[in-house]
């Protein structure tokens, strides 16, 4: 048996623990782009993840599509209830901010506010049996909170011991600044792959003010929401029953055809590098700066083994930018445009 790799790690920003640079999401686990599979399988990943060195877990309560709720909390709970000498090596991930609304035209409503955070992370910890979170996320802004408040809420569950590290995710830079300035925000989650490079335009300048004031980007949806693998290559690839994605703009009828015709470059280049197309596509995120930390997700042990060993793959800079002019031809809208929470902001405080 080929002996396992010690897995690359790097601080997580100014004030993060070292964690390994490729995490591990557990969104798809719990059945966003498709049924979730059995508790059984869903704990050998979490088994072979931990086996492995993969010990950046990023979690959440999700509006899945099967359920309008997934139950990532709920399984990483059991999973550490039987495991509880594992606890203190995993580096844990939630987030708070999104709530369910069935009769909303997207299935969810956010709500920032210090209440919602409050009672949203007790619940959380309940879901988990653990007393605290590692990194804890405002998941969105909801336009009407500011952010001081929430973020002085968050300083206090701090304070009292419930978590560990500040994050936000989707903020605008601006809303960056003004956490910041309130207390250090360990990590930004925000969507970063080939598909889409948002955070890198001097319009946006989230990249920018992250890396000015020592703040790690954790790169959602690094694989394109799976586009990026080779596998959707048509509408049909996301008509199962849960799958949650006929609605990407990347997927639309109109797009569909030309953003294949991009992967099936990409794929390409991996086929002549003898690696597989995530792998390239995760390879490239990493290249950006040893302060991005993608976390792909998937729901299948053999696919963790072959992403994590993206983390081994070394680019050239031709190769790093002839990718960068094949993902130029990407047509469509990431699907988080369409809710109006990207990049959020909020108004100013009043006192
Ligand atoms: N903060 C936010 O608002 C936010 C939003 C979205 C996601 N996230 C986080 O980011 C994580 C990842 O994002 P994501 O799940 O949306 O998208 P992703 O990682 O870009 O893609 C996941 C999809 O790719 C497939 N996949 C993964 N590795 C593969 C491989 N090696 N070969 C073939 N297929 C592969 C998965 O299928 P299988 O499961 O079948 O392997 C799944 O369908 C989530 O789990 C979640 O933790 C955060």
């Amino acid at each position: 048996m080929a002996a396992m790799k010690t897995l690359p790690t790097r601080p997580l920003g100014r004030t993060g623990p070292l964690v390994p640079r490729l995490g591990l999401g557990l969104m798809g686990a719990s059945g966003t782009y498709g049924a979730a599979s059995s508790d059984a399988d869903r704990s050998a990943l979490l088994d072979e993840a931990y086996k492995r060195g993969e010990r950046f877990w990023d979690t959440g309560k999700y509006p899945a599509a099967s359920d309008k709720y997934g139950d990532s909390e709920d399984l990483l709970g059991k999973w550490f209830t039987a495991n509880p000498e594992k606890r203190e090596d995993i580096f844990l991930a939630s987030k708070f901010g999104i709530r369910p609304a069935p009769d909303t035209p997207w299935g969810f409503t956010i709500d920032s506010t210090p209440e919602y955070c409050r009672s949203a992370l007790d619940a959380s910890l309940r879901r988990l049996g653990l007393p605290f979170i590692d990194l804890y996320y405002v998941h969105r802004l909801d336009k009407k909170t500011p952010i001081e408040l929430t973020m002085r809420t968050m300083v206090g569950l701090k304070n009292a011991g419930k978590i560990k590290n500040i994050g936000l995710s989707e903020c605008s830079a601006e809303s960056l600044q003004r956490a910041h300035a309130v207390h250090p925000i360990t990590a930004v989650q925000v969507e970063y792959s080939l598909f889409c490079t948002e955070i890198e335009s001097p319009q946006r300048r989230l990249l920018e003010v992250a890396r000015e004031l020592g703040v790690a980007i954790v790169a959602y949806s690094p694989l394109g929401n799976g586009f990026l693998t080779g596998k959707l290559r048509s509408r049909e690839d996301v008509s199962k029953p849960g799958d949650s994605r006929g609605f990407l703009p990347w997927l639309s009828e109109d797009n569909i055809e030309k953003n294949v015709a991009v992967v099936d470059k990409i794929a390409e280049m991996a086929k002549v590098k003898g690696i597989t197309t995530p792998q390239l596509a995760l390879a490239w995120l990493l290249a950006q700066g040893d302060d991005i930390f993608p976390i792909p997700g998937s729901s299948r042990v053999q696919r963790l083994e072959e992403n994590l060993n993206s983390m081994f793959v070394s680019l050239s800079k031709e190769e790093e930018n002839l990718l960068r002019e094949y993902a130029d031809g990407v047509v469509g809208d990431r699907f988080q445009s369409k809710t109006g929470y990207d990049f959020g902001d909020t108004p100013t405080l009043e006192e």
